[in-house]
């Protein structure tokens, strides 16, 4: 059976290469109907071509008061560090330690890895990020938790147990021989099965012997479709440890090359400290980069430089990087971003900041294929946003003359409060109103 919603409509219809492009991919439909069928599109008109050829049985769900875009994307988060978000005043080895480590020791336990993925994934969905890139812990069933709550919910998720041999608590550490087994038997319970893939996840290169990198490659080299993710080149001391432990190495990102770690589906977190030699190596891999803003600013990591990114060429996802980052909001993360770009000079759009959060994103994780806009075939997961939903961005939007302003501000200004539904395969799974309801209840 065929769903049918006229509303607005803001997607990108192709990937860009260059930034002037953005505007000619953008497209912004005001009155336009979304047809679905199976949880997928079938087609985006607008309302009067549609018209025409409706079938005046079809029952229409009418959101004249919203927009719609395709769901979010973030590309890079922890989810057992949501208990630990907003931990205060350290820099990010320090916060390793102290908050870090001690929470994720806890996650050896399924009750709480399930409880914890559930509140996780519920998070994601309220504020409309339908699809996410995300660390677990060293424990194998912290994983099998979250691929068992992403599954229960249709959610496209991408997902590995972290990896890591030294430098941590014991109760962290694994051998590179446990690390293969654990990692081998999540591979084979989840890898594929639905909308569910599989990332090695080496932590990063100090809690890296060269013993597990080589695991990792193998890995890697015996599964080439599964995804890899990792941090790289975060923070200053972080950076300058790495250089102490791996001199033979010519630099952070060689450490990950010379395992085979690099390439497509290979995303490195932050890359806020690259050398240019580093810039050209990591474009030339074809790897991608996650660009975590609030992290970067709450850890007083750096100020990632957006340029280079299209100077090189390099495909690029919007991360939140909880729980050093501090909102699950990516609406909220684009408002950092484009203060961070202000604080280099450069000026992120509102359709910079949107397609690396929708298309954008799909495309640096290989899924622009399968999601990322409205094309017909794709998976119909879409995020419907409110840009009035309080007295101030009522006052802001209806002040504003143009389509960019009214986005601008939707970044700018927007939060959890924006997000009115969250829909997973053609299906809503989120209302703002029910919620309401729930919480006003408890
Ligand atoms: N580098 C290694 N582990 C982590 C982590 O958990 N968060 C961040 N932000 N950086 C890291
Ligand atoms: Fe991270």
């Amino acid at each position: 059976d065929i769903k049918a919603i006229r509303s607005s409509f803001f997607d990108f219809t192709r990937s860009v290469a260059d930034p002037s492009e953005l505007e000619g991919s953008a497209r912004f439909i005001e009155d336009g109907l979304l047809l679905l069928k199976a949880g997928k599109i079938i087609s985006l008109q607008s309302w009067n071509e549609a018209q025409a050829r409706l079938d005046p049985r079809l029952e229409i769900l009418h959101l004249p008061d919203n927009i719609i875009m395709p769901g979010f994307i973030d590309s890079h988060i922890h989810y057992p560090q949501t208990e630990m978000i907003g931990a205060d005043g350290e820099q990010l080895l320090d916060w390793l330690d102290h908050y870090t480590f001690p929470t994720e020791s806890q996650y050896h336990c399924p009750d709480r890895s399930a409880g914890m993925a559930s509140f996780f994934l519920d998070q994601l969905l309220r504020n409309g990020t339908t699809t996410a890139m995300v660390y677990g812990t060293v424990h194998a069933q912290s994983v099998d938790a979250l691929f068992a709550a992403a599954f229960e919910r249709h959610m496209r998720l991408i997902a590995g147990k972290v990896m890591m041999d030294r430098h941590a608590p014991d109760a962290l550490l694994e051998t590179p021989g446990q690390s293969e087994e654990a990692t081998r038997g999540l591979i084979a319970r989840w890898h594929n099965k639905g909308r569910l893939s599989y990332a090695l996840t080496p932590r990063f290169a100090p809690t890296s012997s060269p013993e597990l990198l080589a695991v990792v490659g193998r890995l890697r080299r015996e599964f080439p479709d599964l995804y890899l993710q990792t941090h790289l080149s975060e923070n200053t001391q972080e950076v300058a440890w790495v250089k102490a432990l791996f001199p033979e190495r010519v630099n952070y990102f060689d450490v990950y090359r010379h395992h085979g770690l690099t390439g497509r589906k290979s995303v490195f977190a932050h890359c806020l400290h690259l050398d240019e030699q580093e810039w050209r190596d990591l474009a030339h891999s074809r790897s991608a980069i996650a660009f975590c803003p609030t992290s970067n600013l709450f850890l007083g990591s750096g100020l990632f430089d957006l340029q280079k990114k299209w100077d090189w060429r390099i495909p690029l996802g919007i991360g939140t990087d909880v729980g050093a980052g501090t909102t699950f909001n990516l609406l909220q993360t684009l408002a950092e971003a484009y203060k961070v770009g202000q604080l280099r000079g450069y000026r992120l759009s509102v359709y910079e900041g949107l397609y690396h959060a929708t298309l954008g994103a799909a495309h640096a994780l290989s899924l622009d294929g399968v999601l990322g806009n409205f094309a017909p075939g794709k998976e119909a997961d879409f995020v419907v946003l409110d840009p009035r939903a309080t007295p101030l961005q009522r006052l802001r939007q209806a002040n504003s003359a143009t389509l960019r302003e009214r986005l601008f501000l939707l970044m700018i200004l927007g939060d959890d409060r924006t997000i009115y539904q969250t829909w997973i395969q053609g299906k809503p799974v989120y209302r703002r109103d029910d919620d309401e309801i729930k919480q006003g209840a408890a």
